[in-house]
């Protein structure tokens, strides 16, 4: 599995699996815990959730498929997230205690604000440093910046201590090209791709379908392939099916050509001018 570094120099996997829509439904849950298990039997050992997703039901999910007794939990890398309602100074840290019982562990890797809200970021930073001296918190960063607010951040103490920018990011929405991404390249913070299949919007594309199957790969792996090219981007496809699973982790083993790229410019256009970060 491709990895990525973090400013530490630890590595953390370049592809992980989400969660949203998970934590749903009663009937659903054997299989999405088997999800996120495999998900780390394949390599893909960031797992990304948040207090949002199902109202805290997709952090439980995540809980109880680590909390069988072996290392799992141990191997995965865990992302979660606060909502902008809760990222004063101390309620971060109320929100991070509540996510960290749901997900039944004594420390999140990867604490993220999730959007930007009343809050002023000073806060919020003060709360995840606060949590990440208590070991509560491995290290922490945001969601849904855009390149002023990441410009705002670096001028508050300690606001350049972020590691990940997590934004949306596939072929069919490549704004984050113009400026934001080199911006974070720069100042090593690793980009985390969302939706990085558009909500399975790529998936009935005829253009990609088409290039896929010459090459021998399937729609989802072109698009994740094209991602995980890139130099600090990381990418968290979700889906509950084995199969797609394996098919996901197999992504990053593709290399496209320029010519490949060359082609994929056509069928989804680089941004020309800078445009207001899209999110879900
Ligand atoms: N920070 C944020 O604001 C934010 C916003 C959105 C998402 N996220 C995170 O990013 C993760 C991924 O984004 P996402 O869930 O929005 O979208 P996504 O990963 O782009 O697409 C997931 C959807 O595609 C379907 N799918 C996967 N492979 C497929 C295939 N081969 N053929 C047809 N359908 C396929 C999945 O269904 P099945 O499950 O049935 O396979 C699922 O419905 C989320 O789960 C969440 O963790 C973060």
């Amino acid at each position: 599995m491709k990895a990525r570094v973090l400013p530490t120099g630890e590595t953390v996997s370049a592809l992980g699996l989400g969660t949203w829509r998970m934590g749903e439904r009663r009937e659903n849950r054997v299989q999405e815990m088997a999800a996120i298990r495999l998900a780390l039997d394949l390599g893909m050992t960031v797992i990304d959730t948040a207090e949002m997703y199902a109202d805290g039901g997709a952090e439980e999910l995540v809980g109880h498929a680590l909390s069988d007794g072996t290392s799992l939990r141990d191997r995965a890398f865990l992302v979660s997230k606060v909502y902008p309602q809760n990222a004063s100074r101390a309620g971060v840290v109320a929100a991070c205690e509540r996510s960290l019982r749901r997900l039944r562990t004594d420390r999140i890797e990867l604490y993220l604000l999730h959007w930007r809200g009343q809050y002023p970021l000073a806060e919020t930073v003060a709360g995840f440093e606060a949590l990440r001296r208590a070991g509560k918190i491995r290290y922490w960063g945001v969601s849904n910046l855009d390149l002023s607010d990441m410009q705002e951040l670096w001028g508050v103490p300690q606001g350049s201590g972020a590691v990940v920018n997590q934004v949306l990011y596939n072929l069919g929405r490549r704004g984050v090209e113009w400026d934001l991404l080199p911006w974070l390249q720069k100042h090593q913070v690793l980009t985390m791709a969302y939706s990085p299949l558009d909500q399975a919007r790529l998936m009935t594309h005829e253009g990609l379908g088409k290039m896929a199957q010459e090459k021998g790969m399937t729609s989802s792996q072109l698009a994740l392939a094209w991602l995980l090219r890139q130099a600090g981007v990381i990418a968290i496809p979700k889906s509950a099916r084995p199969e797609r699973l394996r098919e996901f982790a197999k992504a990053a083993e593709f290399a496209l050509s320029v010519q490949d790229l060359g082609q994929l410019d056509r069928l989804f256009s680089p941004p020309e001018r800078a445009l207001p970060l899209e999110m879900l």
